[in-house]
């Protein structure tokens, strides 16, 4: 049962309905941008813990998507709810307050240049939480960077100092150290050698072992959505598709991409460009 959708429930609310109600819903998204629709008829939801991958094609929208869910782009139309509060109906403040539950790690890592590396992890604990004393932010730093494998000595470097990996686990280290339940990432591995990309898996997989964070990992990258995912989804371009199609073309367990019945499934998976060369010059003529 979907508690959200009902009125006040006429019984005492058991911790099972409780798990079962989304901490996300996405109703009746619409995003455009000076007119071109990106996003259409998107209803989703996604509960508790669960694990989200975001895939499709470049310029599908998956960034668009993540960003709606965190309020850094508000939708055109329909509405995005966490934990059951409309995110646009909140004032500025409420908004604050609801974006200090999100955790973002951002492409490229997005680390603040001019910091060290023990500053951008004390950010937003010194953001949020001005009142911690020091010796406990750098209790919590410690604690952040030793869980993404990052040794003492990097605290004192600069970000331009360190290497693609590291600076992603700095900013996985800095999305995670208020403990967020949401946490959203773009890209976490692109651009990272196999290896390094694996130890990124790994680290979302552990967040997830730690406490009940919920993630929504938008990626390019197959092997990133079919280790750390238990529900992957795939977005394809609004601009390809008919009105009353659907911009989503797989929604499940990842062990169900491979033989999905959806042939632009199968082929994004595999890798395989079909017909898209012809698709897209077609598409943009
Ligand atoms: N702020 C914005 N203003 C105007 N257009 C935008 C804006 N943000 C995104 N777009 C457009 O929306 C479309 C989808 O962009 P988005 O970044 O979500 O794609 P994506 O699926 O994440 O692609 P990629 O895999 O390349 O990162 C693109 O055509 C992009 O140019
Ligand atoms: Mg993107």
């Amino acid at each position: 049962m979907n508690l959200a959708e009902t009125s006040m429930p006429s019984h005492e609310v058991s911790s099972e309905e409780l798990d079962a109600t989304p901490l996300i819903e996405v109703k009746d998204l619409h995003v455009e941008f000076d007119g071109h629709v990106i996003l259409s008829g998107i209803t989703r939801s996604i509960k508790r813990g669960q694990t989200v991958a975001v895939i499709g094609e470049s310029g599908c929208g998956k960034t668009v998507f993540m960003k709606t869910l965190v309020a850094l782009i508000k939708p055109t139309t329909g509405h995005v709810m966490f934990d059951g509060r409309d995110l646009n109906r909140q004032s500025p403040a409420q908004l604050a307050q609801i974006r200090r539950r999100f955790g973002f790690v951002f492409q490229h890592a997005a680390l603040f240049d001019s910091m060290n590396i023990f500053d951008n992890v004390a950010f937003p604990i010194r953001q949020n939480e001005p009142q911690t004393d020091e010796d406990e932010v750098r209790r919590r730093v410690r604690q952040h960077l030793l869980e993404v494998g990052l040794p003492e000595e990097v605290a004192a470097k600069y970000p331009a100092e360190i290497s693609g990996g590291m600076q992603k686990r700095v900013g996985l280290a800095r999305a995670l150290v208020l403990k967020p339940e949401l946490v959203v990432y773009d890209e976490p591995t692109t651009g990272l050698d196999p290896i390094m990309s694996d130890v990124i898996n790994e680290l979302i997989l552990n967040t997830r072992r730690t406490y009940p964070v919920t993630s929504v990992v938008v990626t390019h990258d197959m092997r990133t959505a079919r280790k750390v995912a238990d529900r992957v989804i795939m977005f394809f371009p609004r601009r390809m598709l008919d009105a009353g199609q659907s911009q989503i073309l797989f929604d499940g367990p990842p062990s169900g991409l491979e033989h999905a019945e959806d042939r632009r499934v199968r082929q994004f998976v595999r890798g395989e460009a079909g017909d898209r060369i012809r698709e897209m010059s077609r598409a943009t003529a």
